[in-house]
């Protein structure tokens, strides 16, 4: 190459007068093109001719000595040609020649040693063409050897010893052809290669050790093969290794830890493999890595550290893996960086509130296509900067309103295409959408009921407390005292107060230990330590506590309180885990009561006849005294 280009600087300017023979261009700079019904190299200046491009010719057969009189010719292509014979001595007396293309062409057989005498080689070029076989010989003595493409032929097998020699060989292609086993050592000699494309082949297994000796090595391509097992540490030799694909193969099982001592690793790719399961450790160390694929599979679950050591992940394709239904609640566990993660397609059924709480980087989460139910309400809890969140056809029948209150930074999310149950519970997210018409970006698709019956197919966000007939609860705006009122339709528009509480109120919604909406439709009965929160939180002047409230038809004096929105009702408790002691406490109390009482008027009967007694003793006395005076008299 070099040599190339200082020759061209070399290169006299007086060479003006080139004999160019017909269908070729000649440059000055000893380019020479052909093209044409050419059917033998045409005779050329043999003093400017450096590089020879014959493309689209006629050309079947190189004769014996072609490029005898070309000693300058550096770089020779003859592609897209019918050239089918090469003359075992077709390239002597060509020692000079640093490169050879003879892509597309109709070849399919090579005399042995007819790149012999070719030491400065640096790049051959056999790609496209019917190339069955390769003898062992065929590249011996190609010591300068830098790139070779054997890629899209037919070749079945190789020698183990076939490229013994090419010892300076960084770029080996091997793609498009029929191999089916490699022997375990053809590329030991390999020790300079730095990327080896063996993908669309027909490989079942690898030998244990076929990578052993490919230090440098900086990718490995063996996508779109039969692969269905591969040997223990078969990876474990490339320290240098960048990108390593794997997928559209038939593998099931990885052997563990297979991607060990792989630090350097950028990109694996592993999917479109009928994985059924993967080991618990399997991946090293690869801080670098940034996008993993792993879709197509059968993965029914992942182990829950499979991406504990790939610190660097910024985008996470784990989807369309049908039979994936649930995800271990630490997956995301050590993803600091992740940017985008797509699991949509797959079978999902529910995710586990703190599934997504060490992700601070996320920015894209893709959930459609799979069969959520519901959502979690502290699910976004720590994804702050979430910006992108796809939900559309899952089944999700409800969702909290305050699903998406952490969630400051989303700008765009998809709902349509799931399965509202628009009973009162629906309000929440129902007015959530009125408030941020413009985030859901497919309202036109449908986020429409598909339940009740008589609300099938109204939007939601047109649904109003009227439609859902959501019980004869009234309030009154009233801060103080609780009185009965009569009953209007429940317009509880849950006004946001003061929006700032959204979001920022420091107490966040994770300390009500009840969701809001069911708090809304059925009576609810917190227990002491319950009130007692909402009450602190009355106390901490969060503006959100207020008002007192009277269920019309029901017995019990109600509260209700506004928090984030949300009306919370609650009464003494009539059911529950404490009705029953409190049930107890209330008989202790009576009977302690009865008890007192009794003893008490026991105690006034004694007393009573106490003093009865001594009262007659003391008029006894008396007389007794009165006569004894009288006697005295
Ligand atoms: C060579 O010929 C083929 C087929 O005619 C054509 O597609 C291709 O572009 C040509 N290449 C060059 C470098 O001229
Ligand atoms: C390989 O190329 C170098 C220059 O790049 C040259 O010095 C050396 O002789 C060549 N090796 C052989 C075996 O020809
Ligand atoms: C290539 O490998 C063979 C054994 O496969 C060995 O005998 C030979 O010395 C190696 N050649 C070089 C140049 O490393
Ligand atoms: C990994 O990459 C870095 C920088 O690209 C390089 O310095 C280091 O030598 C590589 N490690 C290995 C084992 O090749
Ligand atoms: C992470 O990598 C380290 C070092 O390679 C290894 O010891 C550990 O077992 C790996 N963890 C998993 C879960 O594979
Ligand atoms: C995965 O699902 C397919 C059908 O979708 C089923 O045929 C196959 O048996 C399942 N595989 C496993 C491992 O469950
Ligand atoms: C409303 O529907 C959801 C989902 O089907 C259910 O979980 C919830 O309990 C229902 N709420 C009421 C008040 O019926």
């Amino acid at each position: 190459m070099w040599f190339t280009i200082i020759l061209l600087q070399l290169l006299p300017h007086f060479t003006l007068s080139v004999h160019c023979p017909g269908g070729c261009v000649c440059d000055i700079r000893g380019f020479v093109k052909c093209t044409g019904d050419i059917t033998a190299v045409p005779p050329l200046d043999p003093t400017t001719t450096f590089l020879l491009l014959l493309n689209d010719t006629q050309i079947q057969l190189l004769q014996e000595r072609s490029f005898q009189p070309f000693h300058l010719l550096l770089r020779l292509r003859i592609t897209h040609s019918s050239l089918d014979t090469i003359h075992p001595e077709a390239f002597y007396d060509a020692p000079q020649l640093r490169s050879i293309k003879l892509s597309s062409n109709a070849l399919s057989v090579f005399p042995p040693k007819v790149f012999g005498e070719l030491s400065n080689l640096e790049q051959l070029q056999l790609d496209d063409n019917q190339i069955v076989s390769i003898s062992s010989g065929l590249f011996e003595g190609l010591l300068n050897l830098t790139e070779l493409d054997i890629s899209n032929n037919h070749i079945s097998q190789l020698d183990a010893d076939v490229f013994q020699s090419l010892t300076k060989l960084i770029f080996l292609y091997l793609a498009g052809n029929r191999l089916r086993n490699l022997p375990g050592n053809v590329f030991h000699n390999l020790s300079q290669l730095e990327s080896l494309v063996l993908t669309s082949n027909q490989l079942e297994t690898l030998e244990s050790g076929l990578f052993d000796h490919l230090n440098n090595l900086l990718v490995l391509m063996l996508q779109k093969n039969q692969i269905c097992e591969i040997p223990p540490h078969i990876f474990w030799h490339m320290p240098a290794l960048h990108t390593l694909s794997m997928s559209g193969n038939k593998l099931q099982y990885i052997p563990p830890r297979s991607f060990y001592y792989l630090p350097n690793l950028t990109k694996l790719t592993l999917y479109k493999n009928p994985l059924i399961s993967l080991p618990d450790q399997l991946v090293g160390h690869m801080p670098r890595l940034q996008e993993l694929y792993l879709y197509e599979t059968n993965l029914v679950t992942v182990p829950w550290n499979l991406f504990a050591n790939m610190t660097g992940l910024k985008w996470l394709h784990l989807h369309l893996n049908d039979n994936l239904t649930s995800l271990p609640k630490d997956l995301f566990c050590c993803l600091p960086k992740l940017n985008k993660l797509s699991i949509k397609h797959n079978n999902l059924l529910e995710l586990h509130p703190d599934i997504f709480s060490s992700l601070p980087s996320l920015q894209i989460l893709l959930l459609n296509e799979n069969k959520l139910r519901t959502l979690p309400e502290q699910i976004f809890r720590h994804t702050p900067r979430l910006q992108t969140l796809d939900l559309k056809n899952n089944h999700l029948r409800y969702l909290t309103g305050d699903v998406f209150i952490h969630a400051g930074a989303l700008k765009v999310l998809s709902l349509s295409g799931n399965r509202w149950n628009c009973n009162c519970s629906i309000m929440g997210i129902a007015e959530w959408i009125q408030e941020n018409p413009t985030i859901v970006n497919d309202l036109e698709k449908g986020v429409v009921c598909r339940e009740p019956y008589k609300l099938l197919d109204r939007p939601l966000q047109s649904l109003t407390y009227e439609d859902l007939q959501c019980g004869p609860t009234t309030y009154m705006t009233s801060t103080s005292v609780a009185t009965k009122v009569t009953s209007s339709p429940p317009t509880l528009t849950i006004t946001r107060k003061d929006t700032g509480t959204t979001g920022t109120a420091p107490v966040s919604t994770s300390i009500l230990p009840f969701t809001s909406t069911s708090a809304v439709t059925s009576l609810f009965s917190p227990t002491a330590e319950e009130s007692y929160i909402i009450k602190k939180i009355g106390y901490n002047n969060q503006p959100g506590f207020y008002n007192t409230i009277v269920l019309d038809s029901g017995p019990d004096i109600v509260h209700n309180n506004h928090y984030n929105g949300w009306v919370y009702l609650w009464t003494v408790p009539s059911t529950g885990l404490f009705s029953g002691f409190m049930v107890a406490l209330y008989i202790v109390l009576l009977v302690v009561g009865v008890v007192i009482i009794a003893a008490s008027l026991c105690a006034l009967y004694r007393l009573h006849k106490v003093m009865w007694t001594l009262g007659e003793v003391a008029i006894e006395g008396h007389y007794q005294r009165i006569t004894t005076k009288s006697y005295k008299f």
